[in-house]
């Protein structure tokens, strides 16, 4: 398999304070992969490394053998690398349907007219459509997207993710804060995302979606701490000292089940009201 996105000696330094350091990582080609550690650990900085946000302090990354080190944001979507679960990517008076037929316009090659009449926009619904059953958003379509809730906003941010039909998908957290059922559904739709031979990396907390679902992980605590299967990586003398004493490791049917004693905080925005 080829590497469809490196990363070599990436590096982040905030005023003196190292939060990705020299970490080396390599993604192969229509595979699934994972980022894991601790809170703090540099995640998250090291998606907003990957997708330009944040500029390197040193290192370099590889996109497909090109070096991609020095391009905007808008550069590296244009290579069709997408970036998800930022909510304000999503029109909040559109409705559910409306928003996915506005990613299914801005498809990489086609243009996003807005003065488009409806009945020509209408020509987009019945694949929209099919989108939002992939996430089961169906009966939703016609609401406003301001009105879903928090795990039906993060399933809609999903469904325009797919309708951009992204080469590859970064995705941070895309399970914090869903309910089981939504869980299981993003479950399916990483395995229909690996049919569909789309390239992932996602971090996460969940450490079952990791023994189940990625081909590779990489466990960060600001420097690579293991980094391989998730056999390799998801062991207690790797996870104990990562974690600290924190961390339960269950193995059952050959699967890594991680209980962490302090969870997760919550996004902000979970919630109709009083979030930010
Ligand atoms: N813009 C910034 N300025 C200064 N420090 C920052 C900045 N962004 C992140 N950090 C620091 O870098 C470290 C890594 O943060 P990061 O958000 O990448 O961790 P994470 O692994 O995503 O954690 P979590 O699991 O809680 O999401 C933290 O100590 C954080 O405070
Ligand atoms: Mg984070």
């Amino acid at each position: 398999m080829t590497a469809a996105l490196e990363a070599r000696g990436l590096t982040k330094e905030f005023r003196g304070f190292v939060a990705v350091n020299d970490v080396n990582l390599s993604v192969e080609t229509g595979s699934i992969h994972a980022l894991i550690g601790p809170n703090g650990a540099g995640k998250t900085t090291c998606f907003n490394l990957l997708t330009k946000f944040l500029k390197p302090t040193a290192g370099k990354i590889i996109y497909k053998g090109q070096d991609i080190t020095a391009l905007s944001p808008t550069q590296i979507a244009r290579l069709g690398i997408v970036r998800s679960f930022q909510i304000s990517a999503i029109f909040p008076d559109l409705t559910v349907l409306q928003n996915v037929r506005i990613a299914l316009q801005r498809r990489r090659g086609e243009s996003f007219d807005f003065w488009r009449s409806e009945k020509t926009l209408s020509r987009y619904d019945d694949k929209a459509r099919d989108y939002l059953e992939e996430v089961g958003l169906t009966e939703f379509e016609r609401h406003r997207a301001a009105e879903l809730p928090y795990g039906r906003k993060r399933a809609l941010e999903i469904a325009t993710t797919l309708a951009l039909d992204p080469e590859m998908l970064l995705l941070d957290e895309p399970m914090a804060g869903l309910d089981a059922t939504a869980q299981h559904q993003f479950l399916d739709i990483i395995d229909r995302l690996r049919e569909g031979g789309a390239t992932v990396v996602l971090s996460t907390h969940d450490l079952s979606c990791v023994s189940q679902r990625c081909d590779k992980a990489a466990c960060l605590n600001r420097r690579l701490v293991a980094y391989g299967t998730p056999e390799e990586v998801l062991n207690e003398d790797v996870l104990g000292e990562t974690f600290g004493t924190h961390l339960l490791l269950v193995h059952v049917d050959g699967q890594a089940y991680a209980y962490q004693h302090h969870s997760h905080a919550p996004p902000s925005d979970i919630g109709d009201s009083g979030g930010k």
